[in-house]
């Protein structure tokens, strides 16, 4: 999939600006502050109507502005051209159209324009609790599978429902109800979580050994108390202690994924540079697993490529984004001699767009 052009206006430091980009590599340079990454967070925008930063919709209109607006043309693998419009404004809140018609539920867009981003924002999956890391892969798995979102908003009603019920001394047979209702929706949940982290374990390991060119050995684990027993006896066993405590203490709401570096816990061991590196080839697995899903290949959004990375590595991801099984990149970085310099080395095609002030200087 392509984003041909992208029309933005009102949106943070953006006051109007016309993009036509490349199938490509598209490169955006300038100054810290310019708005090369809310360049980014706009198509992330038309993605997920909603932005890549934990801010509200209403922060992201444009100082003393009462709206913003972006409009997206985009061309599929299967030459299908799309228009995507986002907006919102302040008194009227958000919508987002495709192809002119407004979706009547946000939540029915997921999946349909796939992109895949690294940012420096990434290394909270590293070094954040648990529950940062569930987050991205619920994300990643309701893409890939509507179901898994419903077993999770289900899961999470029941949760909060029985949580409510250990406050108030249930009877025994009324706790039974919950936690086979927890159990049922818990198994869909934990096999597909599984099922996702066993197909994502090789291509991240092939993807950092490229990386890095077989320096490190990293991994990837599931870790679940389901692992060890179904979630109907585990309830059964903690039925005291959450009688006490009055909260759930067993299910998927636990769940982790480990990330280590040659056996040792990635955020403890792993330089900054290795844990960046873990990150994109975790992003890169991302990528293809949705391009496998979909038959179309997602948007790679690289933000700040530099950040933690050496000259080496940046040239490593070039080369590899640069090959077929990729389609349109968009790059940010501050210093355009240093981009051009390693673009160059790994002999890619790309285009450059410089920003100033919220604009596209000609
Ligand atoms: N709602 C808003 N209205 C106006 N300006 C905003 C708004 N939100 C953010 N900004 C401005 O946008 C700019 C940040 O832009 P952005 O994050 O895209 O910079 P950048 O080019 O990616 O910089 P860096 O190289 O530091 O990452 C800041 O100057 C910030 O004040
Ligand atoms: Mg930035």
């Amino acid at each position: 999939m392509i984003l041909e052009r992208l029309s933005i206006i009102n949106f943070k430091n953006i006051e109007n600006v016309e993009l036509t980009l490349t199938a490509g590599i598209n490169c955006f340079v300038g100054d810290n502050g310019a708005g090369k990454t809310n360049i980014l967070d706009a198509v992330h925008y038309l993605s997920a109507a909603r932005s890549m930063h934990t801010i509200t919709d209403q922060q992201s209109v444009r100082h003393g502005e009462e709206y913003f607006l972006l409009d997206g043309i985009l061309h599929h693998d299967d030459n299908r051209p799309e228009q995507l419009v986002c907006s919102y404004t302040r008194r009227g809140g958000k919508t987002l159209k495709r192809n002119g018609k407004e979706y009547d539920k946000l939540s029915d867009h997921v999946g349909c324009m796939p992109i895949v981003i690294v940012s420096p924002a990434d290394s909270s999956l590293i070094s954040d609790s648990a529950e940062e890391r569930r987050r991205y892969f619920n994300r990643l798995i309701s893409t890939l599978d509507r179901g898994y979102l419903a077993a999770l908003i289900r899961y999470n009603a029941t949760l909060a429902e029985r949580n409510k019920l250990l406050k108030a001394n249930p009877s025994e047979e009324m706790l039974l109800i919950y936690d086979q209702m927890l159990s049922s929706s818990a198994d869909v949940i934990y096999n597909r979580r599984s099922d996702i982290i066993k197909q994502l374990r090789p291509l991240v390991e092939e993807y950092y050994a490229l990386l890095s060119e077989c320096r490190e050995q990293i991994d990837i684990e599931y870790r679940s108390e389901l692992q060890t027993a179904p979630l109907s006896e585990l309830l059964l066993a903690s039925r005291q202690r959450d009688f006490v405590n009055e909260f759930t203490s067993s299910g998927i709401h636990r769940d982790d994924v480990i990330f280590s570096i040659g056996g040792f816990p990635l955020r403890k061991f792993g330089s900054q540079g290795q844990q960046k590196s873990f990150l994109i080839a975790l992003k890169l697995a991302e990528y293809a697993l949705l391009s496998k899903h979909s038959d179309e290949r997602p948007i790679l959004l690289l933000d700040d490529l530099f950040d933690k990375l050496d000259m080496r590595r940046v040239a490593q991801l070039l080369r590899l984004v640069g090959g077929s099984d990729f389609g349109q990149i968009l790059i940010t970085d501050c210093n355009k001699h240093r981009l051009q310099h390693t673009l160059d080395d790994a002999g890619a095609e790309y285009r450059l767009l410089h920003i100033t002030n919220g604009n596209i200087e000609l």
